[in-house]
């Protein structure tokens, strides 16, 4: 073979790949195939089945009900157990870490992101690095992203596809419209009183998040309602996403102090010993 003409090969196969590259898959198109491929063999696969299982029903499973505090599920916002390619999907997440964490001011693992929503969106006591509930819930995110580029994330813990910022600032919230709006399109499910029913789960209250959480902050909890409710046709302007955010965080929920939530093995004494 000519030289030009290997030149032009080996070029082309450098084009190619460069390109493959740059392309990373989209939410829906990952969502599509996660949906249809099948589980890795053997316990591996029996462990991402068992994370999913524990993704939908947290606040019941053996495993992890006794770190759960409230009345939620994993998957109560990240829809679908994650599989929703908009609502704080899951889809591409575990190629952004290990990551930066400004909030911790550390670089941490996907586990520990894992373990800080049972802190906090979860209302309940962070399981230990390592057990079995942790190593599952995790073992099944990272599936969601098998075959996907990594690309940490040097800024903030959220991948590729974590929910987009309102265009809107947040200051110009109203909390007296938000009230008008959330009975009209969400108290059908969520009750009038924030605290749930059949058709939701509580949005304040003992049973809600806690202020720690993520969606405890107006413009998180506002970019989410905007592509997350009303379930399964969430059709809110920005500005009336907004307003029922600011109404729904002005309603009382558990406040969040980190020791109350760390495994009593990792508490501070607060009496220690006399040397
Ligand atoms: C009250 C709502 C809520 C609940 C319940 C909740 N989370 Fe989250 N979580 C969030 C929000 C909001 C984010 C930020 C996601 C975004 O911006 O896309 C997040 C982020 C995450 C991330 C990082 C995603 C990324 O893109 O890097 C992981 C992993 C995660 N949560 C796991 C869990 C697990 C596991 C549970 C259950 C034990 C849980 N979460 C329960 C609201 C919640
Ligand atoms: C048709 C019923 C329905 C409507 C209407 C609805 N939601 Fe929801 N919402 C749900 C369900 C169900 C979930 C939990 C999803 C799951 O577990 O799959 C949820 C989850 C949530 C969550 C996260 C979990 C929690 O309870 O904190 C918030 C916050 C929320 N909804 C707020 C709202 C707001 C605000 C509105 C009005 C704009 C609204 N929803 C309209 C059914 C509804």
């Amino acid at each position: 073979m000519p030289a030009s003409r290997m030149f032009f090969l080996a070029a082309l196969f450098f084009l190619s790949a460069v390109l493959s590259f740059s392309t990373g898959a989209k939410a829906d198109e990952l969502e599509e195939s996660s949906r249809t491929k099948d589980l890795p063999r053997g316990e591996l696969g029996k462990f991402v089945a068992l994370g999913r299982d524990i993704v939908q029903n947290t606040n019941t499973h053996p495993l992890s009900r006794s770190y759960v505090g409230n009345a939620l599920t994993c998957s109560s916002c990240h829809l679908n157990a994650g599989l929703n390619p908009k609502a704080a999907t899951f889809l591409g997440a575990a190629t952004a870490y290990p990551a930066w964490s400004p909030r911790e001011r550390r670089v941490i693992t996907l586990e520990d992101r894992v373990l800080n929503c049972f802190m906090r969106s979860m209302n309940g006591v962070r399981p230990p690095n390592g057990s079995e509930v942790s190593v599952a819930i995790t073992t099944y995110i990272t599936w969601l992203s098998n075959g996907e580029r990594m690309r940490m994330n040097p800024d903030a813990p959220l991948g590729p596809n974590h929910v987009e910022p309102l265009s809107i600032d947040a200051s110009k919230a109203d909390s007296t419209r938000g009230k008008a709006l959330y009975a009209d399109h969400c108290a059908s499910c969520h009750g009038d009183n924030g605290s749930g029913s059949d058709d939701g789960p509580p949005v304040w209250g003992d049973e809600s998040y806690n202020a720690g959480a993520g969606l405890s902050h107006v413009d998180k909890l506002a970019a989410w309602l905007k592509v997350a409710m009303p379930l399964d046709d969430p059709y809110l302007s920005e500005q009336q996403a907004l307003d029922i955010a600011a109404f729904v965080n002005s309603q009382p929920r558990p406040k969040f102090v980190l020791v109350e939530h760390l495994p009593k093995s990792e508490r501070p004494d607060k009496h220690p010993p006399k040397k």
